[in-house]
């Protein structure tokens, strides 16, 4: 009972309440796909340096993944850190490294307490090997899990993804005229999955910053000006409902039905 796994954890006559009964958890999106913005602006608002933002952003995490794995999400994928971030000045760069194994470390016995099944997206081969190893633990101890799977995108890049499934697609030996989208989708980091139905975005920027560029072909885009580190379930609760608002397409008509309705 989703809707009762959600309750349970908000303290009741809390404002979350209203808003998770009127969650329909039979139009739930299936995979939620996040880019985790705004850290470097909340410390700034409160004249700190940006790497407390992105410590405060941990708690944002959490609760995201809580709220996740309750509500009955079957996919979250977290941007965590992009290809394009190695721009950044080393002490943040370092700063993040250090503060992603100590998430690691700390929430490895929450992951599995509830079932949650813990995955990295991007080119994991070339972070350091001490964040390797705590990845790793993390994967491998998580593996059997069947519940929520929480990919997080690490050394990720949209473009840098297609080319590494271009390569694995020509490495497979696979002809030319045999490959199709769905076969293409089959060497992607994320194959296996269903694609993003839901990407949020905090802190109010209208671009998609070279993250899942195959997969959200047809997702669902929420931005929201909530800055990441302030991002909860409240938060995550609104674009659920926002989401179930809207009518997805593919590129066709509108349903039958809601014609009708007209
Ligand atoms: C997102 O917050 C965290 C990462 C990209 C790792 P930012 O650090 O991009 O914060 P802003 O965008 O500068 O506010
Ligand atoms: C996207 O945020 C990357 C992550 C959230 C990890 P950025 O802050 O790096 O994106 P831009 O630079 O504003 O496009
Ligand atoms: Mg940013």
């Amino acid at each position: 009972m989703p809707l009762e796994q959600v309750l349970t954890s908000i303290p009741s006559g809390h404002p979350d309440e209203a808003l998770a009964r009127q969650v329909n958890f039979d139009r739930l999106p299936v995979h939620v796909a996040i880019i985790m913005d705004g850290n470097g602006r909340w410390a700034a608002q409160r004249h700190l340096p940006r790497v407390e933002g992105h410590r405060a952003g941990i708690d944002a995490v959490r609760d995201t993944v809580e709220t996740a794995a309750r509500l009955g999400i079957r996919v979250l994928t977290l941007y965590a850190f992009s290809i394009e971030n190695w721009k950044r000045p080393a002490a943040e760069v370092s700063t993040l490294m250090l503060l992603l194994k100590r998430y690691l470390r700390s929430e490895l016995n929450t992951l599995l307490s509830n079932d949650i099944r813990f995955r990295v997206i991007g080119r994991m081969e070339e972070l350091g090997r001490d964040v390797q190893e705590e990845l790793t633990t993390a994967i491998d101890r998580t593996a059997k899990n069947s519940g929520m799977l929480f990919n997080i995108a690490l050394n990720y890049g949209g473009r840098a993804e297609i080319v590494d499934a271009a390569r694995r697609a020509m490495e497979s030996g696979l002809r030319p005229e045999d490959l199709d989208e769905e076969r293409f989708a089959g060497f992607l980091y994320t194959a296996g999955q269903p694609d993003p139905d839901l990407l949020i975005r905090t802190s109010g920027e209208m671009r998609v910053s070279n993250y899942l560029l195959w997969q959200i072909a047809y997702a669902e885009i929420y931005v929201t000006e909530t800055l990441w580190p302030d991002f909860r379930r409240t938060h995550l609760l609104e674009a659920v409902l926002a989401y179930q608002k809207r009518e997805r397409r593919y590129g066709g008509i509108k349903a039958p039905a809601a014609i009708g309705a007209q």
